[in-house]
């Protein structure tokens, strides 16, 4: 078929050296037996299938729990059946083929494990990767460009960030803290602990996404350089927006440009994590990457960031949508009771459905952390949404744009607007701090 783009990935248990010797080598899950898997780029308009091969083994080697898989392309609006929802379960041994249509604004998407009550639990093991979508319009502007291989001319980097706990034997331990957090001391970036990347003189863009199971950041540079954000978990925004620091919760993709000719050759200047409230620091978090500033530019382009990104104008875009065109308001309360995570009092149970949608509806959805302690990160399948308000007060600056995925801190209540579709079919919408997403933080809808 013409049409699309054929991948075959392997889930497979591999043993890699994550951390410099004394430390062992680490037992992961990742796909093709990497971790993050590889990345896999698409045109809008040509469609990607890819064969998700489960080869894991039968066991967990020490959780002893049964790997089934289940994979979602976050970010995606595919067809349902191919949506990689938590109850469509791959066993280990079997193969499920996904098909992605790639028929919405360019973005950063990622594909990561879903599969029932052990969804943590894979992608802790490295179950995780990013996937990135291009079209014209994003083509069209003057913004750093060329995926990056670690040579001149390249200019658009990944940055997957999460934490982890290392074993001194090298190996990961999972522990959730009786099914509440994970939080972990040492931070990985694409993989590797605390990275150090060599830089020109010349502005860069990070597709920055926030992979740990629980933990929230809040990013700066140590040079106080503002960043801008150009892009969100929907694609790029409707105008780019200079920060001096940004919060990020799980899931989350944040697209921001840095310009390193603020800076002088030989300078160094630290991603910095400067915390979120209810995210456990340790001295070893406060800081995710280096950046050094090598040499100047190499190449003659000058990128200079438009102040008009993405007008938003397709039918499925939030950004032009009105409150006015909803048909009703939806509240999902997230709390903890009888310890148990639950959405609206209950938990997730894959014969029931919590609401029906009409194809193509506009709804305001609600979502209210109700009491203290815990950040609850609210993601919406298969559809993009914006945020209204936060507590009643405009959304932070840097969240100005298409979104699948509202962190939502304690005692905040989080208004979105979307229009549901153009898919019928059941939709998922959990917390993505997987661990309360496991136990059993999670819901599904109908559309259509
Ligand atoms: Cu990234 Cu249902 O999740
Ligand atoms: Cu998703
Ligand atoms: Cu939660």
């Amino acid at each position: 078929d013409a049409t699309a783009d054929y991948y075959r990935l392997t889930m497979r248990r591999a043993r890699v050296q994550i951390l410099p010797a004394p430390f062992g080598p680490t037992t992961i899950f990742g796909y093709n037996g990497i971790t993050p898997g590889p990345t896999i780029r698409a045109r809008r308009g040509r469609g990607t299938v890819v064969r998700q091969i489960n080869a894991l083994p039968q066991r967990h080697p020490v959780l002893g729990y049964r790997p089934t898989t289940s994979v979602h392309l976050h970010g995606s609006d595919s067809e349902p059946q191919y949506d990689g929802w938590a109850d469509d379960v791959t066993q280990p041994g079997e193969y499920k083929d996904y098909y992605y249509p790639n028929d919405q604004d360019a973005r950063t998407l990622w594909y990561h494990d879903h599969g029932v009550h052990h969804t943590a639990q894979n992608a802790y093991m490295g179950c995780a990767a990013q996937y990135h979508t291009s079209d014209d319009l994003e083509d069209s502007l003057p913004i750093p460009k060329g995926y990056w291989n670690g040579r001149p001319g390249h200019y658009d980097v990944p940055l997957m960030i999460r934490d982890a706990i290392f074993a001194n034997s090298g190996e990961l331990i999972y522990d959730d803290e009786s099914e509440s957090n994970l939080m972990g001391d040492v931070i990985l970036v694409n993989g590797v602990p605390w990275p150090v990347m060599k830089v020109e003189r010349r502005k860069y863009r990070f597709r920055i996404l926030n992979a740990s199971l629980s933990r929230g950041y809040r990013l700066a540079l140590s040079s106080g350089d503002p960043m801008t954000i150009i892009g969100h978990d929907g694609g790029l925004a409707p105008a780019p927006v200079e920060v001096g620091s940004f919060r990020t919760g799980p899931a989350e993709r944040y697209e921001v440009v840095i310009d390193f000719a603020r800076r002088k050759v030989g300078e160094r200047v630290v991603l910095r994590n400067l915390g979120v409230p209810n995210s456990r620091e340790f001295a070893s978090t406060q800081r995710i990457m280096r950046f050094d500033v090598v040499s100047d530019a190499t190449d003659a382009a000058n990128n200079s960031i438009p102040s008009v990104l993405n007008p938003g104008e397709g039918p499925y875009s939030p950004m032009n949508l009105q409150t006015s065109e909803a048909v009703r308001t939806r509240r999902w309360v997230f709390r903890r009771k009888n310890g148990l995570w639950t959405i609206n009092g209950r938990t997730w149970d894959p014969a029931r459905s919590d609401a029906s949608v009409g194809l193509d509806d506009v709804e305001v959805w609600q979502f209210e952390n109700r009491g203290g302690g815990w950040n609850h990160p609210v993601h919406v399948h298969l559809i993009d949404f914006r945020i209204l308000d936060r507590n009643g007060k405009p959304p932070f600056a840097w969240e100005r744009g298409p979104k699948d995925t509202a962190y939502v801190g304690e005692n905040e209540t989080v208004r979105v607007l979307a229009r549901f579709g153009p898919r019928r079919g059941k939709y998922m919408m959990h917390c993505h701090n997987l661990v309360h997403e496991d136990h059993d933080m999670m819901t599904h809808f109908d559309v259509g």
